[in-house]
This record gives C-alpha cells, sequence and structure tokens, in this order.
C-alpha cells in the first residue's frame, strides 16, 4: 500500500464582533494601556457576545475552512477540535459541530492541551489519515476563554480572547519530496500544573473555575520549551531551522516570540504575529494566525511551515508542513 500524507486543503477564521481595548480594561482593572502593550505585545482582544458559544465561532471557522477547500461536511470523516472552554462539561463541542453541519456519518471528539491544542488536534488527525481510517478531517482550535478568566485578576484577565481557526486536512498519496505535514512532535510534563491551570472542574468543584498562572515563570518554561520543539522536530524531520519559510507560533506574548526567535536566530520578520490584535485565544491562536498570513499572501504553496505552543499541563508541541 502506497504512504499516505496529510495535505492542508483549506483553512478558515472567525473573531466575535466585540473588541476590547487595553484602555477600555484598565477601567475595570489596575493596568493601563501601555504596561500591557509593553510587557505582551496585545493591544486588544476579541470578546465573545454573551449568547455566543465556542461552538458558534468554531461552526463558522469549520464553515469557512469547508468552502476554502471545496468540500461539503458530507466529506469529511472525521472531526478533531481543541478547545479548553467546551459549552458543556459533555458532550464534546466536536459533535455539535457535526450536527450541526448536518454531517451524519464519521465521528467527532475534543481534544484538551489548552494552548497546545491545535497542534495535538492537528497531530491526531494526521495519523488518522495517514494510517487510511479518514481520508478528509475538519481540526479545529476555537476559544471562550473569556468565560474562564477572572475579569478581578489584572495579572491574567488582560492576556485573553476569543476566537476559532480551522483547518481542512486531505489525506493524498506522498509525494517526494514529501508534502503537507512533515511531522510533529508532542510533549508534557504534569509536575507544572500550579503554574498555569483552572481553580474548578466537575469532579473536583462541581463549577468551571477561573484561569490561573504565575506568568513569569510560565514565561521561562514557554521559551526554553519552544525553542527544545522546534530544534527536535526539525531534526527527527531533516530539515534546518534555517530552511524555514515561515514560523507561525502561539500567539501568547509577544516577548515569548521574539525570546524563541532570538534563541535559534530566526529574523522576525519570519514571524508570523497575531497577538497585538488577538492576544492569547489558546487552542484557537495558531490557526488564527497561519489564516492571517495566507489570507494577506504572506504563506504561500509550498512554504515550510513551523507551528508551535505551549500551553497549561505544561503541554507543549511543534508541527512542521510544507503548505
Ligand atoms: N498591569 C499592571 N501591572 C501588572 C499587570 C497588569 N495587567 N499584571 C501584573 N502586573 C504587575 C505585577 O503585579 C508585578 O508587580 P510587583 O512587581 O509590584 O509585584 C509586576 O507587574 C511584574 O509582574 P510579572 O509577572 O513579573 O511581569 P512579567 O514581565 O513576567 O509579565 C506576563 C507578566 C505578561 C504574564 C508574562 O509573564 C507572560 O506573558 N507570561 C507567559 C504567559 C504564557 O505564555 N502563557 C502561555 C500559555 S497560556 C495557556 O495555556 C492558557
Amino acid at each position: 500500500m502506497s504512504e499516505l500524507s496529510s495535505r492542508i486543503a483549506g483553512i478558515g477564521a472567525h473573531l466575535p464582533a466585540r473588541i476590547l481595548s487595553n484602555d477600555e480594561l484598565s477601567a475595570m482593572v489596575d493596568t493601563s494601556d501601555c504596561w500591557v502593550r509593553e510587557r505582551t505585545g496585545i493591544r486588544q482582544r476579541h470578546i465573545a457576545a454573551e449568547d455566543e458559544t465556542t461552538a458558534d465561532l468554531a461552526e463558522i471557522a469549520a464553515r469557512r475552512a469547508l468552502d476554502d477547500a471545496g468540500l461539503s461536511a458530507d466529506d469529511i470523516d472525521v472531526i478533531v477540535m481543541a478547545t479548553t472552554t467546551p459549552d458543556f462539561t459533555f458532550p464534546a463541542t466536536a459533535t455539535q459541530i457535526q450536527a450541526r453541519l448536518g454531517m451524519t456519518r464519521g465521528f467527532a471528539f475534543d481534544v484538551q492541551a489548552v494552548c497546545t491544542g491545535f497542534i495535538y488536534a492537528l497531530s491526531v488527525a494526521d495519523n488518522f489519515l495517514a494510517r487510511g481510517q479518514a481520508r478528509h478531517a475538519l481540526v479545529i482550535g476555537a476559544e471562550t476563554m473569556s468565560r474562564i478568566v477572572d475579569w478581578t485578576d489584572r495579572t491574567t484577565c488582560v492576556l485573553f480572547g476569543d476566537g476559532a481557526g480551522a483547518v481542512v486536512l486531505s489525506a493524498e498519496e506522498k509525494a517526494d519530496p514529501p508534502n503537507g505535514i512533515l511531522a510533529t512532535y508532542l510533549r508534557s510534563d504534569g509536575r507544572y500544573k500550579d503554574l498555569l491551570h483552572v481553580d474548578g472542574g466537575p469532579s473536583s468543584t462541581q463549577s468551571t473555575g477561573h484561569l490561573r498562572m504565575t506568568g513569569n515563570q510560565v514565561f521561562r518554561h514557554a521559551v526554553t520549551n519552544i525553542a527544545e520543539s522546534m530544534t527536535t522536530l526539525c531534526e527527527r524531520a531533516g530539515y534546518q531551522i534555517s530552511e524555514i519559510d515561515w514560523f507561525v507560533p502561539h500567539q501568547a506574548n509577544q516577548r515569548i516570540l521574539e525570546g524563541v526567535a532570538r534563541k535559534l536566530s530566526i529574523p522576525s520578520q519570519n514571524v508570523i504575529s497575531t497577538v497585538a490584535d488577538h492576544g492569547n485565544t489558546s487552542a484557537a491562536s495558531v490557526p488564527l494566525a497561519l489564516h492571517r498570513a495566507v489570507e494577506d499572501g504572506r504563506i504561500k504553496r509550498g512554504d515550510l511551515v513551523l507551528m508551535e505552543a505551549l500551553g497549561g499541563g505544561f503541554t507543549w508541541g511543534a508541527a512542521l508542513v510544507r503548505f
């Protein structure tokens, strides 16, 4: 049997209409536009309306990705959705997207790896396609982080935003040299839970809880672990960092993006940054950044793209793609 690889056949994104500026935030907590911009690079974030859920954002991004791929929901065999802010404790939000798209075949499930969620979901879907268990997959990263942020805690509430991004993966015979997803690398280390977690859950507190983070310690781990995942992935896949056309990082903090780029001698013009406009949208941030760079023409077919993320757990990882 011939070997299969997963090509990104389509991409879509969606952001809620409401924009929350740093100035508006400084009327809510003791912060300032200057502090937030200098420490994080964030200027604004999008916030879901009261009646707008993660599934609402995800559905729009998913439909746009399907349109871009020229496929319909009937073509999709599996939906893998990364989210930390599901509409309900169960069922999986992915199954709600399946129903909304009118997809009555195949299967759908959620993946929970916080900000690394999209990289995990991409890797999981790639494995289904590579093994011939699915021909087309919808991979979604969608969040309403505004629902788990403590809006009285200035150390976290200024950082996060809401949004959704999605890609369609299609299986094709492996080309020489290969196209599509070339390699993925996933890691986690549960010892670091206390540095970044939500202080509630169905089994512990019977409530949703709020996001808690020791930001400066997460920052240090982020730069080290992200750089490690990028170099390890490239080594394993047989590429040099200098061969990468575009880096699409998780958008947590502009200083993390710059720290990693400096450590690996990556020119800043090769790093896609949307953190100023979106803040940290957790699992949605990588596909939102990828979407922007594809839409504005920077990332073109055939370009070598390296995506990476780190999130609560800790989880971290990277994906190398010939777009
Ligand atoms: N406005 C004004 N002052 C603030 C604010 C604010 N919004 N937030 C914190 N401060 C104050 C602190 O209270 C502290 O004051 P003190 O010195 O009087 O105690 C001072 O600023 C410095 O605080 P630090 O936490 O040391 O500031 P730092 O430069 O580290 O920036 C930040 C904080 C932006 C959170 C940074 O550490 C960061 O980005 N960390 C990583 C976040 C991240 O990567 N998350 C990834 C994954 S998220 C996920 O998985 C869900």
